[in-house]
């Protein structure tokens, strides 16, 4: 992505030292989060520095780089074994996050001494990063050639340069579609109670160029029913190898709504977000993020600066599932790197792919 002149990916390495752009505060002010410790890394994707699956399994891969980088030699397999795990228990539902953590655990399983495991946990994080950007971009030119001349595309939550280091899922290929010279126009739903769409949307297609509207998250029905909208496509936190998908809060409605309105809704994602050991999206565990982000909004006063204010009354209690499951049957197809799959095909993509822990 390229932000003021400069390229970025959401998250990088250097040194011992793991860098981000601090998402939070995204779009009212740009600024990069340096994080010196496994620990620092780990608390960032608990506290949404970093958000979207992808993200999170870079952001994930350099915490697990950080955690072999400070392993003492003598008790390196437990401490390595405490600080991977630690990694593990910030967020439970992107699947790339433990794809990462597996990856690094994996290379440095095959080293024979401590300089060798700290290069190669190095590596193999650096290569997690590399795929994301590389899969996004091939996620793109495919899913691009669905997008047609004047397309308006609904999208939920952030599944773009943000969520994927680079590029992106669900916006890659209205990216490519652009970039190639194609019409396109994107009704991007706001996606309470974190804004990801008001806030971090928004910022990606502003500063790439694609016109576009915020709508609530309630408006979708109306704009589908209106005829206003051409094709859903939304990222996904883990796809279950039945083609039931993971994503942000309130994506399932969306996928209903597009079936009654016939509308086509594709998920995009890496295959990397694939999980062998989930056999349906009844196995996929959902998060429950805390009630105050429900009950609050934050955003820039008149003044300038970034405040959180209350919308219900004190005392009130709130729910707050971040994910919800659509089931397969509302899925035209999954956009991935290798190509677009029928959700019931998915499984073919990973025969053979075992989690490791
Ligand atoms: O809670 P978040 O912001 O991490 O949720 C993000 C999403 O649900 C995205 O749509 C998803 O991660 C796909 S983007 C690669």
């Amino acid at each position: 992505m390229r932000v003021r002149g400069k390229n970025y990916t959401a998250v990088w390495m250097k040194g011992p030292t793991v860098y981000m752009i601090d998402q939070r505060l995204l779009p009212h002010q740009f600024r990069v989060a340096v994080l010196k410790s496994y620990h620092q890394t780990a608390e960032a994707i608990k506290q949404m520095t970093v958000r979207g699956a992808g993200s999170i399994g870079a952001a994930a891969g350099f915490g697990a780089a950080q955690v072999v980088l400070s392993a003492p030699q003598k008790g390196f397999t437990p401490y390595i074994k405490k600080g991977f795990e630690i990694l593990r228990k910030t967020r439970p539902t992107a699947q790339d996050l433990f794809y990462a953590v597996d990856r690094v655990a994996e290379a440095v399983k095959k080293t024979k001494n401590l300089c060798e495991a700290k290069k190669a946990a190095v590596a193999a994080a650096k290569a997690i990063s590399d795929q994301y950007v590389a899969s996004g971009e091939a996620v793109g030119k495919t899913g691009a050639k669905l997008i047609k001349n004047n397309f308006r595309i609904l999208t939920h939550c952030n599944a773009g340069w943000l969520a994927l280091q680079d590029w992106g899922s669900a916006l890659a290929p209205v990216y490519a579609a652009h970039r190639a010279g194609k019409k396109v126009f994107v009704y991007a739903d706001e996606t309470r109670p974190r804004l990801q769409g008001a806030k971090l949307t928004a910022w990606e297609l502003k500063e790439e160029g694609v016109p576009f509207a915020i709508i609530a998250d309630n408006a979708a029905g109306h704009y589908m029913r209106k005829g206003l909208i051409d094709m859903v496509i939304v990222g996904a936190d883990r796809i279950a190898i039945n083609g039931d998908a993971a994503n942000k809060i309130g994506t399932y409605e969306k996928a209903v709504l597009a079936r009654e309105n016939n509308i086509p809704f594709y998920v995009a994602a890496p295959t990397s977000t694939i999980d062998s050991a989930c056999s349906t999206g009844n196995a996929i565990p959902i998060e429950e993020r805390p009630e105050d982000e429900v009950l609050t909004i934050s955003g820039r006063t008149k003044t300038g600066t970034i405040a959180t204010v209350a919308v219900a009354p004190a005392g009130c209690r709130a729910g707050n599932p971040a994910f919800d499951i659509t089931p397969a049957k509302y899925i035209t197809a999954i956009i991935t790197e290798k190509g677009v799959f029928k959700p019931d095909s998915i499984a073919s993509l990973i025969a053979g792919k075992r989690r490791i822990n």
